[in-house]
């Protein structure tokens, strides 16, 4: 998705190179164009194109631009086509102001349509470059830019921040409506950005907006405005210790690879953070004392959800509804009262349909509950309680170690809620370590034999459904191929009618559902289908499995975390064998801040 970043300092200076490298923090979103706009000697130098921040930055010659401010933005097309004309930033009529939005504009048609008839220079088909003339409109009235903006605010529709500056004023100006804004305190320089972890490089001392938030930065301050009076505001600076540390692929081919191997160590971690957390009793308070709980998340989050609701259920007998986060408000939200606690899942924390869960069910109950990786991130901000997954940096768009954290973590409260020690959560780690020696050359296999198929099946049962849901969308996102997630009985239900000679479904078992699997596997070998299973060695699944990817022996409640290990292992190398790099999967985006 769309990332935007901003400096101003006090002397004009090479803020290019800090602008590109703020966007290549950025980067891990997903993107097809990147653009940089930026004030020099009173007149705005903007460069643009379609294409990735290192090669159009060194095309462009980004790292040269020199200025006292400027913005940096990474778009990922929803409204317009990637193109030249469409990236961002984007100028006003005169081209005496820019800017760069993120999110989405949902009544870009109709103001489009609006600003040409007003006479507006519209280039462009992308939302972003209405935020500009939005403001403009006002500004050309002789309104000052913080009452432009708030007007503005009221023409653009949808979820966004934008940030802009003019060649008058030494002011940076940013809102924030719906999509992260963070701002960075610099010495003689200030900054903002989508993300925090973006900034921690420049600065250690940040600041959050709100929604409905307006920020005017100037080399020396930062000053707030609410949307609703115009009135400033104060806020609290916040101190951070620690940068991120940004990926490398140290050696691995790609992240993807590296990420699956990182998980030993992320789940040490993890484990580690739990046990000496004083927050896993509270947050296990608030779900202990609401008479109906929902894990609502969205695509690898909500498949750890539907594990999680069976660890809650089985092992602490506490019945947790998993959710799609959209599909809570619709379906589900007519339920949401003071009693009922909402635990919103997310590796980014920034993902549009879970704050829209959020947002939703803050109305209605204060038992608002977070699970994220990205410290800082606006689902961390505005949760009542927290934990947070320590996996460390994702870079890979396929979320790995992330969701394996998750997995981790719902099986460790679950066991807390249900009174058990969490002492044996110390062996996963060597566990996963294990799996990831034992079963990649098989997984070689089972991927060559896989990759020659443009559909399959992967099923689950039990406390395996969710891994099978997670294998069958890694398995989608980065080969391109369709591959359907079910549980198993429902198989003979109607799609068992694809099966033919040879056709690939994929089993995957936890130890205690092995017979009803092996019944569901011989519907499918019985008619020529071929059934690679992911499970414990066990004399039944010998038997009856083509080919078995055999986990080391860990009990009910381990092994679907460790069948998750191959799933993602098999999807990896289909997507290789491919020439795919699964990194950066075609239209896809690390962090979703759109509807
Ligand atoms: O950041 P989130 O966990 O909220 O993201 C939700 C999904 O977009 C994400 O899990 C997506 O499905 C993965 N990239 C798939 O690997």
């Amino acid at each position: 998705m769309c990332g935007i970043f901003g400096i101003i300092t006090l002397k004009p200076r090479a803020i290019g190179k800090d602008l590109v490298a703020g966007g290549r923090r950025l980067s891990y979103r997903g993107y097809d164009s990147v653009g940089c706009a930026v004030l020099s000697d009173g007149k705005i130098d903007l460069r643009k194109d379609v294409g990735k921040v290192d090669e159009v930055s060194k095309r462009l010659k980004f790292s040269e631009m020199y200025g006292d401010r400027g913005v940096m933005q990474l778009r990922w097309a929803t409204f317009g086509a990637p193109s030249r004309t469409n990236a961002q930033p984007h100028l006003d009529c005169n081209g005496d102001m820019a800017g760069a939005h993120n999110g989405n504009i949902v009544n870009t048609p109709q103001l489009r349509e609006q600003f040409i008839k007003e006479g507006h220079k519209v280039r462009s088909t992308n939302d972003g470059e209405l935020c500009i003339h939005a403001v403009e409109k006002y500004y050309d009235k002789g309104f000052d830019m913080i009452e432009s903006i708030r007007k503005a605010y009221e023409d653009l529709r949808g979820d966004y921040a934008f940030i802009i500056f003019n060649d008058g004023e030494k002011r940076l100006y940013a809102v924030k409506k719906g999509s992260g804004l963070v701002v960075g305190v610099g010495r003689d320089e200030m900054y903002c950005s989508s993300d925090l972890p973006s900034l921690l490089p420049l600065t250690k001392k940040i600041i959050f907006l709100n929604d409905g938030e307006i920020v005017s930065l100037s080399p020396k301050e930062a000053k707030f405005f609410s949307i609703s009076d115009g009135k400033e505001i104060k806020k609290k600076t916040v101190s951070y210790r620690k940068s991120p540390e940004y990926a490398r692929k140290g050696g691995y081919e790609h992240f993807m690879l590296k990420e699956i191997h990182e998980q030993p160590t992320a789940i040490e971690d993890l484990v580690e953070l739990l046990d000496e957390s004083k927050y896993v009793d509270k947050f296990l308070s608030f779900i202990d004392d609401s008479d109906k709980v929902f894990l609502a998340a969205c695509g690898s989050s909500y498949h750890a959800c539907l594990l999680g609701s069976y660890y809650f259920g089985n092992i602490a007998k506490k019945f947790v509804v998993p959710v799609v986060a959209p599909q809570f408000i619709s379906q589900y939200g007519h339920a949401v009262d003071d009693k009922t606690c909402v635990v919103l899942v997310s590796q980014s924390g920034e993902t549009k349909d879970v704050l829209n869960a959020m947002n939703y069910a803050k109305e209605k109950t204060d038992k608002i509950l977070g699970v994220m990786n990205v410290i800082g991130s606006t689902l961390m901000n505005s949760s009542k309680a927290y934990l947070p997954l320590a996996a460390g940096y994702e870079v890979s768009v396929p979320a790995t170690k992330t969701f394996l954290n998750q997995c981790v973590m719902f099986l460790y409260l679950a066991k807390r809620m249900a009174g058990e020690s969490c002492r044996d959560m110390g062996e996963l780690s060597k566990l996963v370590k294990s799996t990831l020696n034992s079963t990649t050359r098989d997984c070689k296999k089972a991927a060559a034999y896989l990759g020659r198929w443009d559909e399959l099946y992967s099923l689950g049962y039990g406390s395996t459904y969710g891994i099978a849901k997670e294998t069958a969308l890694k398995i989608k996102e980065i080969t391109y191929s369709h591959c359907e997630g079910m549980y198993s009985s429902e198989f003979k239900h109607g799609p068992l009618s694809a099966v033919r000679r040879g056709y690939p479904v994929m089993f995957i078992s936890s130890p205690k559902d092995t017979d009803v699997m092996v019944s569901h596997i011989n519907e499918v070998t019985c008619r020529g289908g071929k059934a690679i299973v992911i499970a414990e060695r066990n004399e039944s699944m010998v038997k009856n499995a083509d080919e078995l990817i055999q986990l080391p022996h860990s009990g009910d409640y381990f092994s679907p975390i460790l069948a998750t290990i191959p799933a993602q292992l098999i999807a990896y190398y289909m997507s290789t064998r491919r020439g795919i790099d699964p990194d950066f999967p075609r239209n896809l985006s690390k962090t979703i801040t759109v509807d």
